[in-house]
């Protein structure tokens, strides 16, 4: 992502702050895993949307009209042996001449500096509630510019979600945005494909993730978007399963819900497929109904239709299915009303997908469904999960669980599905496998 791209985004974000604002943004804080080992460090979503800056230990402020410049970075210095020790840092320069900050300071500067610049703002936009230890900091600097009261010196009065405002534009994908997701959607649905040909029975479902996460990292997504589920047999009918220890079984499912992060920009994908190659009668017409139901959903993904229409779209065919099945009994319209499917469909289709998997912008614009627009994307992902714990369930449908899940752009005149090389039709994944098992 070239950095005019951060650029527009700062601007439109000042354009929004106005003079008398001052926006603050920290990056996410280094988390231990144990002892003195660290996560590998993932910079905070909103702080790297307005900087593409990667490092930890590092505050964007944004103080629009501020004649020295606009956007300043506290970031950490260029340090000889840390960077031996620890690898190479931008440096102040670098934030400045890499990164686009107009002015950079030493992250320990913070403190000194950052009061001052609150001096006679009007409002600090600042996401509340995500960094405690960052929200203490910054009620203390507005203490100490409050006492400067009798000096003359006003303290800024007004907290503004800066969230709010950073989260609608992220809603919006812009084209560079895009791209990279449709790269990610690339990567794990090639990940997926292999996935499908090295499967056999007697493999562990860990070694199936490590084939995922070999394509993903082979294909230059340093990471997965979030822990990938690798769920076989009865593991298939829960939601997060991410122990993936067990080992595979002749005649059951295998469900995976694994997506790579691409310039920090995240794909999610689920496909579900038989263990030895082949689906059983059951299993088939079970998948038919997910898979019904999952184009139903997409179908319903266009400009000017509501959040809730591919669910209800889904929640309708999946109710007329498990009828089909003889798993519910009764009318489709009181079954639907009364949610009859709740025990085997236990979630929604879809989710907003960007930076964060679950990504952010609401779903409701005052109490209503906002409607699809383009440059949004969303997931689309029903399923069925009937597990072996529902009372009553017929020992025939005992353990299969299927999920089927891809990424969908919202575009001009309808949708394009970024994930569309995970095959998900039964004889596209049956051909797949068979293949790989006669070569
Ligand atoms: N991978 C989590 C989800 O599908 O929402
Ligand atoms: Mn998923
Ligand atoms: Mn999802």
């Amino acid at each position: 992502m070239d950095k005019r791209e951060f650029a527009r985004r700062r601007k439109r974000l000042m354009d929004m702050i106005d003079i008398g604002g001052i926006a603050i943004q920290p990056t996410a804080p280094e988390r231990v895993r144990n002892r003195d080992v660290f996560y590998p460090h993932r910079a905070d979503s909103d702080f790297f949307y307005l900087t593409g800056y990667p490092e930890p230990d590092a505050v964007a402020v944004m103080v629009p009209d501020r004649p020295q410049g606009e956007f300043l970075l506290f970031c950490r210095e260029r340090d000889a042996d840390a960077e031996t020790w620890h690898g190479r840092r931008a440096g102040l320069n670098g934030a400045c001449e890499l990164y686009g900050a107009n002015d950079a300071f030493p992250i320990s500067d913070l403190d000194d500096i950052l009061p001052g610049l609150l001096e006679n703002k009007e409002r600090i936009y600042y996401t509340m509630g995500r960094y405690l230890d960052f929200d203490q900091r910054l009620v203390g600097w507005v203490t100490r510019v409050t006492a400067k009261g009798r000096a003359g010196i006003h303290a800024p009065d007004q907290f503004v979600s800066l969230g709010h405002l950073l989260h609608e534009s992220r809603l919006y994908k812009s084209p560079q945005e895009i791209k990279a997701m449709r790269r990610a959607a690339a990567i794990t649905a090639e990940g997926h494909r292999r996935a499908m040909s090295v499967c056999r029975t007697g493999m562990y479902e860990y070694q199936i993730e490590a084939e995922l996460l070999h394509t993903f990292m082979l294909r230059g997504a340093r990471s997965p978007a979030y822990p990938s589920i690798v769920g076989g047999g009865a593991n298939s009918c829960i939601l997060h399963y991410i122990e993936n220890q067990d080992q595979l079984k002749d005649g059951d499912l295998l469900l995976i819900d694994a997506g790579a992060e691409y310039d920090c920009y995240a794909s999610d994908i689920t496909r579900t497929f038989p263990i030895n190659g082949n689906f059983t009668k059951d299993q088939a017409a079970v998948y038919e109904v997910v898979l019904e139901a999952q184009l139903a959903a997409i179908a319903e993904i266009q400009p000017g239709n509501t959040w809730n229409m591919p669910h209800e779209a889904a929640v309708e065919v999946i109710t007329r299915g498990l009828i089909d099945l003889g798993i519910l009994k009764g009318r489709a319209s009181k079954l639907i009303r009364e949610e009859a499917f709740r025990p085997y469909y236990m979630h929604k289709t879809g989710h907003w997908l960007g930076m964060d998997v679950h990504d952010v912008g609401d779903y409701k614009l005052v109490d209503e469904w906002r409607t699809f627009e383009p440059g949004m994307v969303t997931t689309v992902e029903p399923g069925l999960y009937l597990s072996s714990n529902i009372k009553g369930l017929a020992k025939r449908w005992w353990n299969i669980g299927i999920r089927i899940e891809d990424n969908v752009l919202v575009t001009k005149l309808g949708h394009e599905v970024l994930s569309a090389n995970a095959p998900k039709q039964i004889d596209d994944i049956e051909s797949l496998m068979h293949q790989e098992r006669a070569a």
